[in-house]
Order: C-alpha cells, then structure tokens, then sequence
C-alpha cells in the first residue's frame, strides 16, 4: 500500500531533473502517472519525445502505471489534451504538478525580448494552462469533499530575486500570485493549490557557477530525490489543511515561507505632502529594510 494508492496525477517535466523523481516516487506509492515533458534542451529548444518515454517505460517495468505525453505545456490546446489523456487512460485526475521549466539567462539590460516571452510561455503560462483546464474539469465534477491538488514549482529566483534571471524570477513569482489565486478560488470544488520552491542538483541548477562547485561534496544530500517526500505528501488526501502556501524543500530540510503582508504603515488624516514624506518613511521604513537598501545607500 502507497499513500497515493488509486490517484491519477499529471507530472509535467517528468523526463528528467526533479519532475522524473516526483514521478517516478508517486508511482511507487500506487499513483497512475502521465509522464509530461517536451524534452526539450535547458533553453526550450530541441524538442524529443524520448525522455517522456524513457520515464514512463522505467515506471512500468518495476510494475507502476504511467503513461508518456510529450506535449509542450506551453500550448493551450496541447495542455486540454493532456488533462484528457489523464482522464481517458485512468478515468480521472487527482493531482497536477508543474514542474515543467526552461531557462534563458541575461542580466536585465542584455534580455531580449523573445527570451523573456520564451521563458514566462513555459513557466508561468505553461502552469496557468495545466491549472485552467484541471480546474475546468474539477469544477464541472462540483465535489466540495474532493481532494484535488494543484502543485506549482515556484524558485528562491523569485521570492528572492536573482539579479542574472529577470525572466525566470518573473515568471516564478507569477506562479506564486497564480497559485495563492487559485487557492482561493476553487475550495468549493475540493481542490487545493500550493507551491513548492525546491534546490535540487540539475542540469537547471548546474548552469550556476556556484552550485556547480558545491555539486561534488552535497551530490547526494541534493539529489532531486530529496524535493519529492513533501510533494508526495501534499498530493495525498491527508493535506486538505494545506492551502495557499509556499514550501521551500530540498537536501534534508523542509521549510514554509510567510505571506508578503504589511509589516508598518504610517497613516495620515488626508493627502501626504511631497515635502514631509520622506522623513516619515525614512524614520518608520528604513530601519525595516536592514541591508537590503541599495549598495553604499545606509
Ligand atoms: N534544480 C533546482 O535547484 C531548482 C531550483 C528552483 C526551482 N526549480 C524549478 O524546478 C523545476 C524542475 O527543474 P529541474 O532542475 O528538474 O530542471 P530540468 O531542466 O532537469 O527539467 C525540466 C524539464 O522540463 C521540460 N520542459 C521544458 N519546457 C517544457 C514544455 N514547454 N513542455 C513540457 N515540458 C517542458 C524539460 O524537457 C525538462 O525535462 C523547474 O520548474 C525549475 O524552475 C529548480
């Protein structure tokens, strides 16, 4: 018996990097998998069929159920077609993960603007297109007492802003804004949607000097292995009390993020002037703000 005996799931990016161990260990506890990846290289291009395959084909040979797509998750209508072959082969869908992503990275002043769309078209309209169509047919099932689940690969690139990344860190935090919308949205219809901010050594993250160095001595510690257990644990029936949140997991920690919420304010009886806001957002703000001012601006 597996905590996910009898779930139907969607994996995209499941050729490779996290999406492979997020499918494969679903399958391992009892899911029915579509196994969804362009297979495309690092920067969206090259499509193949064959690591979709490859993922698929090693799930049913140790016994697990899994089928391939290598539809781009990108494409609208490809995504419609996906969410049905879920349906069709398993005769429904519990769980959509996205993890499906590229990357294209240039300081802000080198970024050209087709490696800004090309990025944002996977990312944060590829996820908004696997949400649409599992939430449209969710809704048309109206089960309040389901236990759907939406799961978003969001990045510390994001919620932290990585300065060679304006694409990427975009995009990402747009899945959050996405994520915290469609947990609010769709409850009545059993589903829940969170997301997950994973560090896990890829060919993703190998493309960073720095975590290039750190590969040989925490190879095994961050091994996208590690990433899965929360997100097994999320997509199970047992997390309905997990909403609207963002996870940070990988190596041997898991982690939960806050709420941007207002942290002071400074209130006036009518219009601020020009002349006198300053101070007082210097005086209530700036000691808030710690280091994270402009370089030399403290
Ligand atoms: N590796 C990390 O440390 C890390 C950190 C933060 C966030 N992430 C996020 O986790 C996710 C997985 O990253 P990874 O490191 O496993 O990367 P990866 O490059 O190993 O895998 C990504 C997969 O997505 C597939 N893909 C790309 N475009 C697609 C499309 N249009 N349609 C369908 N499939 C497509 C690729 O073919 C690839 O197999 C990504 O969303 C990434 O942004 C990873």
């Amino acid at each position: 018996m597996g905590i996910l005996d009898g779930r139907v799931a969607i994996v995209t990016g499941a050729g490779r990097g996290i999406g492979a161990s997020v499918a494969k260990r679903f399958a391992g506890e009892g899911a029915s998998v579509v196994v969804a990846d362009l297979g495309v290289a690092l920067d969206g291009t090259e499509p193949n069929a064959g690591p979709a395959e490859e993922v698929a084909r090693e799930i049913t040979a140790s016994g697990g159920k899994a089928i391939a797509n290598s539809g781009d998750v990108g494409d609208h209508e490809a995504a419609e077609a996906l969410v049905r072959s879920a349906v069709g082969a398993y005769g429904k869908l519990d769980v959509v993960v996205n993890v499906a992503g590229i990357l294209r990275d240039r300081m802000i002043f080198n970024m050209a603007a087709e490696d800004w769309d090309a990025v944002v078209r996977v990312h944060l309209r590829g996820t908004f297109n696997i949400c649409k169509h599992a939430a449209a047919y969710w809704r048309e099932l109206r089960d309040p007492e389901a236990h759907h689940r939406i799961i978003n690969f969001t990045s510390v690139s994001g919620l932290h802003g990585a300065p060679g990344q304006p694409n990427y860190a975009a995009a990402k935090l747009g899945i959050v804004g996405l994520t915290y919308s469609c947990a609010n949205a769709l409850g009545r219809y059993g589903v829940t949607a969170n997301a997950i901010s994973p560090l896990a050594f890829t060919r993703m993250s190998e493309s960073i000097p720095d975590e290039r160095r750190r590969a040989g001595s925490e190879a095994d510690e961050r091994s996208p292995d590690n990433v899965v257990p929360a997100v097994v644990y999320i997509a199970s029936e047992a997390s309905d009390w997990l909403n609207g949140q963002v996870v940070a997991t990988g190596g041997y920690r898991i982690g939960l993020y806050n709420r941007p919420q207002v942290i002071n304010q400074i209130v006036s009886r009518g219009p601020f002037d020009v002349g006198s806001v300053g101070a007082l957002m210097e005086q209530a703000f700036k000691p808030l703000v710690g280091g994270e001012g402009r370089p030399g601006s403290r």
